[in-house]
């Protein structure tokens, strides 16, 4: 039976399937409910000073996206999009820290791990912050560099407008470290240039993990009526972002190994994406939008589904396929020369792979099509849009 715990930044979580800090982490009722779920930990909703960051999820919206980027009226498909203008905890501090007492000790029974986030707009707001949660009885403390949505609220200085200032970030990020005990990750925004030097600056001022990442903003219009979808710019993201969101952790585990934790968040959707983001390099992958359009039931069904693949693949713990693909990734010179090889029993003539062939190697005859070696060069276009599995294989020659 595989073994789905995780050491992430000296805490035990009994699975790495995470619910992160938003909506469905509103409040206490709802954090429970992801507990119910199975899942191995909640991320509270950014707890906040910020009245206007507050006052901004009283006026919360969003639209789950289809691929025209039109609103999905019930129909969900796997690549939507979530496009949503909302703020953080609606509570003041005070208030919100009972939620997290109460969650905490519903969690103790559950064997479940509350992570707390926070976020202010002055230094000594985050430090206090930070205290008034460790003192709640969190394990692990989440900075929030990451929320857009500030971008779009003059003179609020949090989220992405923290974390695109590396140096202001890195103040607060000693800041904190230095006032709790407790170790501290910081979700940072993929709007930046470089994460990697980023990462390596959040480390040495003293964070134990970072998260990658937060979501992008976006800009969505509705050409009916001419106007923009929900009345502006707003926070986008969804399963489709994935590869974007793994590149950077492909990049931080190449860089820094184990020396730092890395939460992965912004574009997993099901226990296949869970698995692709540890193969990059995640420690705990964060789940948000998926959850919004199935519910909470949806994360033990990811726990489920990554415990069967383990099993099947033989996968005895977590570690063992952490950062295994990362690790095999090649260099664009280091990469083996291909041809594409048809196979006539198999082929039907159809012709599609001659539309993704620009090297003239793919060539119709009158019963099959077949490669001309000399000008093949391995692309792959052919065998993508080939619809008869086996027709064609890419094969390596040298
Ligand atoms: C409606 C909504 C509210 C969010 N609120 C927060 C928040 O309060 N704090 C935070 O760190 N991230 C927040 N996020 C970002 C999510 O935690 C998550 O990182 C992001 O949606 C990417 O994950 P996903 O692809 O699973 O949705 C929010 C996202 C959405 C869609």
């Amino acid at each position: 039976m595989a073994n789905m715990e995780v050491n992430f930044c000296e805490v035990r979580l009994k699975n790495p399937i995470v619910a992160s800090s938003a909506e469905p982490t509103l409040n206490a009722r709802n954090m429970k409910k992801c507990i119910d779920a199975g899942a191995g930990g909640v991320i509270a909703k950014t707890m906040t000073d910020s009245p206007a960051m507050r006052e901004l999820t009283t006026r919360s919206k969003w639209r789950f996206l289809n691929e025209h980027h039109e609103v999905c009226q019930g129909k969900v498909p796997r690549a939507f999009s979530l496009y949503g203008r909302s703020g953080l905890a609606l509570e003041e501090p005070e208030e919100f820290l009972n939620d997290i007492k109460e969650t905490l000790k519903y969690a103790v029974v559950h064997d479940a791990v509350v992570i707390g986030s926070i976020a202010s707009t002055e230094i000594s707001g985050w430090v206090k912050l930070g205290k008034q949660i460790e003192d709640a009885g969190v394990p692990l403390i989440e900075l929030n560099f990451g929320c857009p949505h500030p971008k779009l609220m003059p003179g609020v200085r949090t989220g992405m407008n923290v974390g695109q200032d590396f140096d202001y970030a890195c103040e607060i990020t000693k800041a904190v470290a230095e006032a709790v005990e407790v170790p501290i990750m910081i979700k940072v925004t993929p709007q930046v240039t470089d994460l990697i030097q980023f990462s390596g600056l959040l480390k040495e001022a003293g964070a134990a993990a970072v998260t990658l990442t937060n979501r992008f903003l976006g800009f969505v219009p509705d050409i009916e009526t001419g106007k923009p979808l929900i009345y502006g710019q707003a926070g986008v993201g969804g399963p489709w972002i994935k590869p974007l969101t793994l590149r950077w952790i492909n990049e931080v585990r190449a860089a820094y190994r184990e020396e730092i934790f890395i939460a992965g968040t912004n574009g997993a959707y099901d226990w296949r994406d869970v698995v692709q983001f540890i193969m990059s390099g995640a420690h705990i992958v964060e789940l948000c939008s998926a959850v919004m359009v199935h519910g909470y039931k949806w994360l033990g069904k990811q726990v489920r589904g990554l415990e069967k693949f383990m099993n099947e693949k033989g996968y005895e713990t977590i570690d063992q396929m952490r950062g295994i693909a990362s690790d095999a990734a090649m260099a664009y010179a280091d990469m083996p020369r291909e041809r594409a090889r048809v196979n006539p029993e198999l082929c039907n003539n159809c012709g599609r792979c001659l539309n993704g062939c620009f090297y003239q190697a793919m060539q119709q005859g009158r019963e099959h099509t077949w490669a001309k070696e000399d000008n093949c060069i391995g692309c792959g276009g052919c065998y993508s849009l080939c619809p008869v599995p086996g027709a064609i294989d890419i094969v390596i020659h040298q």
